[in-house]
This record gives structure tokens, C-alpha cells and sequence, in this order.
């Protein structure tokens, strides 16, 4: 295959005859010079092609230039020589160019053969993100889309790295599921049964027992419960896939489809679990500064000013730890001598809101905070009880801008106490039997957490929405493309 400009920018800039291919972002004409810029999308920088046109260019170099406005495809050919311009190394002392698809800059009325084409949206100015995201299908060809792609890719990549270089199997969990692993009810139904109104049902709901499945299913919530019997065989894996919850909350962390990653360790307790998490974060920062530093000079300039330097004292320093009995006493303080405005007041037993969380990470940590044995009511049910009898050695791991990016706990491993949490909460044990029966056969201590993978984009890159790190966000009323 022909080399893309990221490769071509390391080449040496000799002279060598190269081709290019890639979608026109600029085009300038100066003098005798014409100026296209061609991007690829392999890395951030694009590559400036600069055409002679007191040279001898054909006609047909000529009129393909003439069309190389933004966003058409182009193919050059020249010789790849060093940049007399600042801030690039190299450039293409171009000989000759070809359009592969044009992209008009004005609305074209339909003619023979095809509809009418309006002018290409993404002319070269500042685009909002909001009406970025409705063309979600042409964003990608921005700077912002492309350099989030790019760092969203070699996230994934450094999460399998980060786990398979420590023993953990990556395992695959079901999308579709009877069961509900978090308790929460937010979850989308499954089913090929005709969805006809009650009243046009002699007054009753379906019958699921004659549904595709034989039983009421669902979009999991959570790899978790599955990944659980896979870490009581061998001993650490992982899940990384897309989890789904019909919350109908629209927030700027939220989305009806995300993807989660999900280790779970056997024979772990809550410390071995902190470490763990912190561990990962703190690589996953690493690897972005390292490799990712052209798109993260981007972010720090125009989307979170400082982010990089943030990211490097977060992956060099100690995550702040408190239990949540101190975090909410922190957090009273604050509220009772007006240090703090809240539009919730806390008080033990409360669940933290982000706006609590982002005083507990910004004004009392000035970084990220694990907090850890929550009240047993505002946690799942799997999660091991304290002797305290009131607190689950849970453990959520907050961050500035941010609030949670982490979830996770200690999981109850005695049967008696799991079978009770359940009944209290008034859940069906038979049907969670295969859950159980890991209590019953050779139950182990075992840990594990999930990091939401689009809050993870969010805190590296700065972009304050959730809708804009993932390629096409489902959340209450948008499912377009
Ligand atoms: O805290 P959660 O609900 O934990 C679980 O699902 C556990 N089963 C994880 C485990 O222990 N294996 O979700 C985990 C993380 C949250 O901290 C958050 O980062 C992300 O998933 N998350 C969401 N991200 C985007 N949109 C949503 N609606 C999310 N809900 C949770
Ligand atoms: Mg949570």
C-alpha cells in the first residue's frame, strides 16, 4: 500500500518521488504558488503540496487544481523535499494532481443522472460542536474528530496492552441478557414479540414466556456478573465491549450506549483492587502523553488549556483515598460554613452528586480521589459487606471536571450474606443460580471495577461533552446515523 502522510513525515526529505492521497483542507494561491494542504487523518499534521504554476502543468493539472477545494479527494504526485515554512519539516514540491471527488463549495442543482448536491458543510471556519454533531458522519474530517479518534484508538489498544501484560484474559461477555447486573432497571428491552398496545391486547402485557428467548430479556448494563465466573477459573480477565443503559438523563456524562471495561481479579481484595485501577489510569495517561503528543498539543491548546501538564503530574503522584463516611463529613463542613454552595445538601447515607464530587476532587484532593466503603443502600447488591453492617467495601474513583470514572468494589463472597443482600432488596435468587453457585464451589475473595471508556476520552482530551468522544452517541431521542 502507498505510505500515509504520517509515515511520509518521517521520511527523510530528500527529494524522493512520493504520492499522496488524502482529502483537501486548504488551498491558497500566492504569486506563481498554489498551496493545497492534504490531510489523511493518519496523525494530526496534514501535508502541504505546493504547486509551481509558472512551471509547465498541463492543462488537465490545471483544471484539476482548479477544483481542489476543500474537502475533495486528491491524489498528488512530487517530490518530497524539506519545508521552507515554520512548523513542518518537510513538503511536496508538487508536479501533478488529480481529483477523485470533488466537493462543491456552492449548492450544485441536480442534472442528469444525480440529485442536487449541497456545498460541502465543513468550509474552512470554526464549526460548533453542536452543529458538528448533527453532520457526526462528516466530523471525523475536523481537527477535534480526528485527533479524538485517534486518541480513542490507541486507548483501546493500551487497555489490552495494559492487561495482557499483567496476566489478565480478555473475556466476552453477552450483549443480551436475562439478568440485571447493577439493579438499577435502567435497561432497553430485547424482544421479537409485536409491541401492541395493552388495550389492544385483551388488556394484558405479553407474554414473554413466547418471546424469542422464552423469558424477558435486555441490553446488558454490565459485563460484570459473567466476568465474575470467568475470574473464578482464571483467575484475572477482562471485558471491553459496549454496555447500555436507558437512562433517560440528559447530562453531559451519560450516554444510552458506551463501552466499559471491566476487569475482575480472583483471589483480590479492595486494596489490591485501588491499586490496581490507579495503576491503570496512571499507564493509560502515560501512553497518551507518549504517544498521542500531536493531538494532545491540540487539546491543551484549544479544547482544555493545561491538560497536559495535568495529565503528567496526575500519572506521577498518589491518588488521594478516603472512605465516604469522611468524604461526606469534608463535604458538611464545607456546606455548614458557606465554603461551599450546593444545590444538594449531604449527609451520610446521601449518594454523591457530581457537584460533590467535584469539590471533593478539585477543592479538597486537587486531583483524583478514590472513595471508598459507600452505604450499602446507594451500592449493587454484590458488593461485600462490612462488619459494620451498614457500609460494602465499594470503591469509586472520581476526578476533576468529571465526577466518577470508575466504579467498582469488593464482591461479597459468602453465600449467606449474598442470598440475604438479595432477598432485602427483593430480588428473584433462582434466577441469578449460576451467580450463587459461584459462592457455592470454591468461592474466593475477588475484586473488580469498570471504567466507563467515553469518561476516560473525556478527562485525557478535555472535551466537555460525552456526545463528541464517541462516533455516533446514543442517548434519549438521538439515534441518527
Ligand atoms: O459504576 P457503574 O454502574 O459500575 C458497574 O457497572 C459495575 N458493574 C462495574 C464493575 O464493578 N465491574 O459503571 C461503571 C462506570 C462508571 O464509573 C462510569 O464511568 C461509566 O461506567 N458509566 C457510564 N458512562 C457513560 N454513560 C453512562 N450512562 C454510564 N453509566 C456508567
Ligand atoms: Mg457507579
Amino acid at each position: 500500500m502507498f505510505p500515509l502522510i504520517k509515515e511520509l513525515l518521517k521520511m527523510p526529505a530528500d527529494g524522493r518521488e512520493v504520492e499522496v492521497r488524502g482529502w483537501v483542507r486548504t488551498k491558497r494561491e500566492m504569486k506563481n504558488l498554489c498551496f493545497v494542504e492534504l490531510n489523511d487523518g493518519s496523525c494530526f499534521a496534514g501535508i502541504q503540496c505546493t504547486f509551481d504554476l509558472a512551471a509547465d502543468l498541463s492543462e488537465e493539472n490545471h483544471r484539476a487544481l482548479s477544483l481542489a477545494g476543500t474537502g475533495a479527494s486528491a491524489l498528488v504526485r512530487g517530490k518530497l523535499v524539506p519545508s521552507p515554512a515554520s512548523g513542518q519539516a518537510a513538503e511536496l514540491a508538487a508536479a501533478g494532481i488529480r481529483i477523485l471527488g470533488e466537493a462543491p463549495a456552492e449548492n450544485l442543482p441536480a442534472s442528469a443522472g444525480r440529485s442536487a448536491i449541497n456545498a460541502y458543510p465543513l468550509q474552512k471556519k470554526r464549526h460548533s460542536l453542536e452543529f458538528l454533531r448533527e453532520i457526526a458522519h462528516l466530523r471525523p474530517r475536523t481537527n477535534t474528530f480526528a485527533a479524538v479518534a485517534r486518541v480513542r484508538n490507541r486507548l483501546a489498544f493500551a487497555i489490552h496492552e495494559f492487561f495482557q501484560s499483567r496476566g489478565f484474559a480478555w473475556v466476552h461477555t453477552p450483549i443480551i441478557t436475562a439478568s440485571d447486573a447493577e439493579g438499577a432497571g435502567a435497561m432497553f428491552r430485547v424482544s421479537t414479540l409485536e409491541m401492541e398496545a395493552p388495550s389492544e391486547n385483551g388488556g394484558t402485557f405479553p407474554d414473554w414466556s413466547k418471546d424469542f428467548f422464552g423469558k424477558k430479556t435486555f441490553l446488558t448494563v454490565s459485563g460484570q456478573l459473567e466476568a465474575e465466573t470467568y475470574a473464578a477459573a482464571l483467575s484475572r480477565v477482562y471485558t471491553f465491549g459496549p454496555t447500555f443503559r436507558a437512562e433517560n438523563s440528559n447530562t453531559t456524562r451519560h450516554l444510552a450506549e458506551f463501552w466499559m471495561v471491566e476487569p475482575e481479579a480472583a483471589f483480590a481484595e479492595l486494596d489490591d483492587n485501588m491499586d490496581l485501577a490507579e495503576d491503570f489510569l496512571k499507564s493509560l495517561f502515560n501512553t497518551v502523553l507518549q504517544d498521542c503528543a500531536e493531538d494532545l498539543a491540540f487539546f491543551d491548546e484549544r479544547i482544555e488549556k493545561g491538560i497536559i501538564e495535568t495529565l503528567g503530574s496526575v500519572g506521577a503522584s498518589k491518588f488521594t483515598r478516603m472512605n465516604y463516611t469522611d468524604a461526606v463529613a469534608e463535604l458538611e463542613k464545607a456546606f455548614n460554613s458557606n465554603s461551599a454552595v450546593f444545590e444538594y445538601k449531604p449527609f451520610w447515607g446521601c449518594d454523591l452528586q457530581s457537584e460533590h464530587e467535584k469539590f471533593l476532587t478539585e477543592q479538597i484532593a486537587g486531583g483524583p480521589v478514590i472513595v471508598t466503603d459507600y452505604p450499602k443502600e446507594i451500592k449493587a447488591f454484590y458488593m461485600k459487606q462490612n462488619d459494620d453492617g451498614k457500609t460494602v467495601r465499594a470503591m469509586d474513583v472520581l476526578v476533576p471536571r468529571l465526577g466518577e470514572i470508575i466504579g467498582g468494589s469488593q464482591r461479597e463472597e459468602d453465600l449467606g450474606k449474598l442470598e440475604r443482600r438479595m432477598a432485602e432488596l427483593g430480588m428473584d435468587t433462582q434466577a441469578y443460580w449460576w451467580y450463587l453457585d459461584l459462592r457455592r464451589y470454591g468461592s474466593v475473595p475477588h475484586s473488580g471495577f469498570g471504567l466507563g471508556f467515553e469518561r476516560l476520552i473525556q478527562y485525557v482530551t478535555g472535551m466537555a461533552n460525552i456526545r463528541d468522544v464517541i462516533p455516533y452517541p446514543r442517548a434519549a431521542g438521538q439515534a441518527e446515523f
